[in-house]
């Protein structure tokens, strides 16, 4: 069962990662975006493989927190 960590998930190729990687039901698909509010369309795909964390690269702490 595959994990993969996608920062920048909320839109553009990060976003594109999620969509396709997800769509195997094995992959487990941890999705990084700065803020919920603009994950959207992350929650629209409704995938349980897919889950959503807030968390920005340039925050360690913020990241840690994350996981
Ligand atoms: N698009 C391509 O075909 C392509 C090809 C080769 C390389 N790249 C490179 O890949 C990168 C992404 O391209 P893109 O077209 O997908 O850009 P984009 O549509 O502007 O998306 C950038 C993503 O990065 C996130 N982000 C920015 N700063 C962040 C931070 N400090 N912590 C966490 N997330 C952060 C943004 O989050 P928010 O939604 O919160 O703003 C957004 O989700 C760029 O460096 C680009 O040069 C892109």
């Amino acid at each position: 069962m595959p994990s993969y960590a996608i920062t920048g998930a909320a839109r553009g190729i990060g976003f594109e990662f999620v969509n396709q990687l997800s769509t195997d039901s094995e992959n487990i698909v941890f999705a990084l975006v700065r803020s919920k509010t603009t994950a959207d369309r992350l929650v629209a795909l409704g995938r349980p493989n897919v889950h959503i964390l807030e968390a920005d690269i340039t925050n360690t702490n913020g990241l840690k927190a994350s996981t």
